[in-house]
């Protein structure tokens, strides 16, 4: 039995019925036990270890050298504090490329090991076969379609999708369907692509800079909060400015510890 009185733990129904219910759902990255603690208990729906731990914790340029082993390591810290939420684990570059054995190995390992609800993976008809063995496998399989990361290469930069027509990532959306996935992540795509998408298939599509029509949105905890005082993406809305808050208060815990103002009797033994 549960020591906790309060957990409504949500599953991979209750995401599918939000949308038959036309309840949006909101979802939010996480890389540790702190941020998934307090988003957990703010109620997001959905928590994604997503590999933008690559940029935003481990300040590499972009996803690509992100290993499963980090994701494991990150997967745990959520997984202890998240006791509601619905967890999606991001299969990193390289870790369901090489062939459907190696792709299997490595999610059927993250799962086991992070105790996580899904798997999220990059691509989309051309990852109908690996998904329908997932699913066949008993995990459950979230695909990203439209702007995907792991191509930053070969799309020579991040370049919004479905410039062209909705045709090609209809067909994507479908065949992640046909092949059993529960959601689609709809990433940097025209908002009226993203709509005729989210029309067509029967499972949520989770929007990031791909407009108001989604099912759900999704955006990155660092962004989301303000935590880089860099470059904030168009698609991005900042919450709170946070960067801001800590940058105020260090420089005031300097200046204190400097003039001897900290710390005070209260503070001491
Ligand atoms: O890695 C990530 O954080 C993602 C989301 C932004 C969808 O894939």
């Amino acid at each position: 039995m549960s020591k906790h009185t309060d957990i409504k733990k949500i599953t991979v129904n209750t995401i599918k019925k939000m949308k038959s219910n036309g309840e949006r759902i909101s979802c939010l990255t996480a890389y540790d036990f702190t941020s998934a603690s307090i988003l957990d208990k703010a109620g997001v729906e959905m928590l994604l270890v997503g590999d933008s731990l690559g940029m935003v914790v481990n300040g590499y340029e972009n996803t690509l050298p992100v290993t499963v082993d980090e994701i494991i390591y990150h997967c745990k810290m959520v997984k202890r504090a998240a006791t509601n939420a619905f967890l999606i684990a991001d299969m990193p570059f390289g870790s369901y490329h090489v062939s459907d054995e190696q792709a299997l190995e490595n999610c059927i390992r993250v799962i086991k090991e992070t105790g996580f609800d899904a798997v999220k993976i990059e691509g989309g008809a051309e990852r109908a076969g690996l998904v329908k063995k997932l699913t066949g496998c008993g995990i459950n399989v979230m695909g990203h379609i439209g702007l995907m990361p792991q191509f930053v290469s070969t799309m020579g930069g991040y370049r919004i999708q479905g410039r062209e027509g909705h045709e090609k990532l209809l067909a994507d959306a479908v065949a992640l369907e046909e092949a059993g996935a529960f959601s689609i992540v709809l990433e940097g795509t025209v908002s009226s692509v993203a709509k005729v998408i989210t029309e067509t298939v029967k499972i949520p599509t989770i929007g990031i800079g791909a407009g108001v029509h989604c099912d759900g949105q999704v955006l990155v905890f660092h962004d989301v909060f303000g935590i880089f005082d860099g470059f904030t993406p168009k698609f991005v809305k900042q919450y709170a400015n946070v960067n801001e808050i800590i940058s105020e208060a260090a420089k005031a815990y300097i200046k204190e510890v400097k003039s001897s103002e900290f710390p005070q009797d209260i503070h001491s033994f």
